[in-house]
């Protein structure tokens, strides 16, 4: 696949490392991997430095002065973006909501909020009515009225370009695999879709045989069927490769809604904190491991081989769920 061709700043650098989770996987009476992009090295890592080595590319090519985005007031996405902006030199605008009602004190100012004012970034609060998709728009109309030259990196960094980011992750996967037989599946938290869909597209290429679960952190399958598909069928568009294997998506972790914890989450948090000195976050790689691990017990996997989980990032927001 072609993936090399677009321009790409280096963020990630080396491969991150897959281990052998040994505790968790005599517990689960099963063998997980672990892919560790909560340690891709910028700002204190996560899975959106994969898209913003693409997005941030086309920033610069475009000669833009802020890195305008928005999302949650604990938003890994935000935080990241801003990293990126603070490495190159441009200013960070973020517009941030809260989608927790009654949220904590700890919420609306620690962890990942927190570090944005280390970073620097000019905060706004998002407006009620508009979505942040539309509020983006019209901030960087304004920003273009004030003289400056603003790039908008989606919500969550999932559009095609930044998407790509986790086709490249599916490439290294591949080499890094190539000892573990028979590896089953692939489990990754899907959110704002471009995670899920970049690797949908790499598997099918590279590891064809894996299969690749999405964990819902925000929505029903129902809607978010719709999302990672359109993203994926873009991806395969732009890179010309058909994709034809239908999106596994499960969606019974994620309630009561994005930003909001559960038991299982916080079990699944506990766990493999308590047996591999990991930190999964509470928004969403503890909800994707009670998906998995609730997956093996049930026996919902289709073939019996070893697991890879994808930690995605986001223990910063630890600090603000306390
Ligand atoms: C820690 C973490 N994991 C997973 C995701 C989901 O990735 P995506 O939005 O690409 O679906 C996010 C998105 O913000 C995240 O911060």
């Amino acid at each position: 696949m072609l993936i090399d061709n677009y321009p790409k700043i280096e963020l990630v650098g080396a491969p991150t490392p897959i281990e052998y989770l040994p505790r968790l996987s005599d517990y689960a009476e099963r063998d997980i991997y672990i892919k560790r992009d909560d340690l891709t090295p910028l700002g204190l890592g996560g899975n959106k430095l994969r898209k913003l080595e693409f997005l941030a590319a086309q920033a610069l090519q475009e000669g833009a002065d802020v890195l305008l985005t928005a999302g949650a007031i604990q938003s890994n996405h935000v935080r990241q973006t801003a990293a990126v902006a603070a490495k190159l030199g441009l200013k960070c605008m973020a517009i941030l909501e809260n989608p927790l009602e009654g949220a904590t004190d700890s919420y609306q100012h620690n962890g990942n909020r927190l570090l944005l004012d280390l970073l620097g970034v000019n905060v706004l609060p998002a407006q009620v009515g508009p979505s942040l998709a539309e509020q983006l728009i019209t901030q960087a109309e304004l920003l273009q009225a004030q003289g400056f030259r603003p790039y908008v990196v989606p919500v969550g960094g999932s559009n095609t370009l930044g998407s790509l980011g986790y086709v490249g992750c599916a490439q290294e996967i591949m080499h890094q695999v190539a000892d573990i037989p028979d590896l089953a599946a692939v489990v990754v938290a899907s959110g704002s879709g471009g995670t899920h869909a970049g690797l949908s597209v790499g598997l099918e290429h590279y590891l064809p045989q894996v299969a690749l679960v999405g964990v819902t952190v925000s929505r029903s399958s129902v809607q978010q069927q719709p999302i990672v598909e359109a993203l994926r069928q873009s991806l395969a568009e732009t890179l010309k490769v058909n994709v034809k294997q239908p999106l596994e998506l499960w969606d019974d972790f994620y309630a009561p809604g994005y930003g909001y914890t559960n038991d299982s989450g916080n079990d699944a948090l506990n766990l493999v904190a308590q047996l591999e000195g990991i930190f999964l976050d509470p928004v969403y790689t503890a909800k994707a491991m009670a998906g998995m691990l609730s997956g093996i017990n049930s026996q919902r996997f289709t073939s019996t081989g070893p697991l890879l989980f994808i930690h995605t990032g986001g223990a910063p927001a630890l600090f603000a769920y306390s």
